[in-house]
């Protein structure tokens, strides 16, 4: 299960987002929002990090207009490493070395094509799993 979240700025993105993974058939919830009404972006970043953190999703996407204010909510969650990306290598290297659990993206500063090989990328790669990786990801937690 795939958590969704975003701001006003990223609820069109999101709607693109939502029909890529239902092509794929991939599950999904979404956290809100649920229009282009003004918002704060804490409470979707919050809420993604929350159902990531509690297993009740096993990855998250976050999206608002710069994709940085809900990033930086999201990771105040512990257990949660939400990673800003703008291309698919940082992507793929923030799951073969950080285990990214959150992807966060910028609605205005990405294309919808970029934007969903981005979470492609993201959704199928997996962890290394290398100790050195490992290690490190311990030393975030502690
Ligand atoms: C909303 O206008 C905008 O500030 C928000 O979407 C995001 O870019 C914040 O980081």
């Amino acid at each position: 299960m795939i958590a969704l979240g975003s701001d006003h700025g990223g609820y069109a993105l999101k709607q693109e987002v939502i029909k890529h993974l239902e092509e794929r058939g991939l599950e999904y919830k979404d956290y809100g929002t649920y229009s282009e009404a003004s918002c704060d972006y804490p409470v979707y970043g919050r809420a993604v990090a929350t159902a990531v953190a509690g297993g009740e999703c096993e990855r998250g996407i976050v999206i608002c207009g710069t994709g940085i204010g809900i990033s930086i909510a999201a990771n105040k969650v512990p257990g949660v490493r939400a990673a800003l990306c703008g291309d698919c290598f940082s992507a793929e290297m923030t799951r073969l070395h950080n285990d990214a659990n959150v992807l966060a993206m910028g609605a205005r500063v990405l294309g919808a094509g970029l934007a969903l090989k981005i979470v492609d990328t993201f959704l199928d790669t997996p962890f290394s799993g290398d100790e050195r990786h490992v290690r490190r990801i311990n030393q975030i937690e502690d």
